[in-house]
C-alpha cells in the first residue's frame, strides 16, 4: 500500500492556485522532505494531509484513504515553531500529554506521565519535562513539540521546519532522534524545509515545490540545480557538501 498518493492535487485560495496539479507516491517508511521559497504552497500541502485544507482538484490519499479520513491517530504532527506562543504558562510535561490526550490536561495520571516521559527521553528531552516552556531555549522547545508529535507512536510524523532554530549540534541529535524512531516505528516521515542539506542526508524521496511540482524523486535527482533554479529564480552558494 502507498503511504502518500497525491493525484493532480490543486488547491485555489479565492481563486488562486497555490498547489496545481500535484502528483506523486510515496511509499511506506519513506522521508519525504519538501522544499521551495517562501509562499510556495510547502505549509498549505501539509495542511491538506492534515485534514484542514480540502483539494480544489485532484485527491490526496494517505494510506488508501482520502487525506482527512483517516484515524487521528496515525498522525503526528509538529508545528513550524515562529507560530507558537512561548509565553504560555505550561510545562513541558503538560505539553506533551496534550499532544497524548488531543486537549490540554488537567491532572496528569501516572501512566501519562510516564508515556510523557518516554516520549521526551526519545528526542533527548526527558530532563526538560518540569520546565516551564517559556524557560527553553529554541532548540529545546523545538523537542518538546517533536515529543509532542510523536508521543502516541504516529505512523506518519508531518513536520514543518523542525530543525529551525536548533543548533548544528541539536539537528545532529534531532535528526538522529527522528530517524531512530522512524526505523522502529515503520513510520513515514513528511517534512517542510529550508535546508538543501538536510533534505539530500535525511529523504529518500524530495519535492521541489513552488505551486506547481518541479521536481520529485531521489534527493540527487529532485535537488539538481536546474530545479532549484527554476523554484528560486537563482540558487546562490550551496554551502553545503554533497557527499
Ligand atoms: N487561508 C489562506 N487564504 C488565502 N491565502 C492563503 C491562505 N493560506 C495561505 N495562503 C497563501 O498561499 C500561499 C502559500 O502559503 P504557504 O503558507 O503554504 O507557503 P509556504 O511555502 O509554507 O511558505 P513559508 O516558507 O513562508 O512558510 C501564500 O501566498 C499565502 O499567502
Ligand atoms: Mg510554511
Amino acid at each position: 500500500m502507498r503511504a502518500i498518493e497525491a493525484k493532480n492535487l490543486t488547491v485555489r485560495f479565492d481563486g488562486q492556485p497555490v498547489l496545481r496539479d500535484i502528483t506523486f507516491q510515496v511509499e511506506e517508511g519513506d522521508f519525504l522532505a519538501i522544499v521551495g521559497p517562501n509562499g510556495a504552497g510547502k505549509s498549505t500541502f501539509l495542511k491538506v494531509m492534515l485534514g484542514l485544507v480540502k483539494p480544489s482538484a485532484g485527491s490526496l490519499h494517505l494510506y488508501g484513504k482520502p487525506c482527512g479520513a483517516i484515524p487521528p491517530d496515525w498522525v503526528g504532527y509538529v508545528p513550524q515553531i515562529k507560530t507558537l506562543d512561548r509565553s504560555f504558562p505550561a510545562q513541558t510535561i503538560e505539553l506533551v500529554v496534550s499532544g497524548l490526550r488531543r486537549r490540554w490536561p488537567g491532572r496528569i495520571k501516572k501512566e501519562e506521565r510516564e508515556t510523557a516521559i518516554r516520549a521526551l527521553g526519545q528526542v533527548d528531552a526527558a530532563h526538560l519535562a518540569e520546565r516551564s516552556l517559556a524557560s527553553l531555549s529554541g532548540g529545546e522547545l523545538q523537542r518538546a513539540y517533536l515529543a509532542f508529535g510523536l508521543v502516541r507512536r504516529p505512523r506518519l510524523v508531518i513536520m514543518d521546519e523542525p530543525a529551525a532554530s536548533v543548533d548544528v549540534v541539536g539537528k545532529k541529535s534531532l535528526y538522529g532522534a527522528l530517524e531512530e524512531y522512524r526505523s522502529e516505528a515503520n513510520a513515514n516521515i513528511v517534512m517542510v524545509t529550508h535546508d538543501w542539506g538536510v533534505a539530500h542526508h535525511h529523504a529518500d524521496c524530495v519535492m521541489v515545490l513552488n505551486c506547481n511540482m518541479i521536481s520529485f524523486g531521489p534527493p540527487r535527482e529532485a535537488l539538481r540545480d536546474e530545479h532549484l533554479q527554476k523554484a528560486y529564480g537563482h540558487i546562490g552558494h550551496k554551502i553545503f557538501a554533497y557527499e
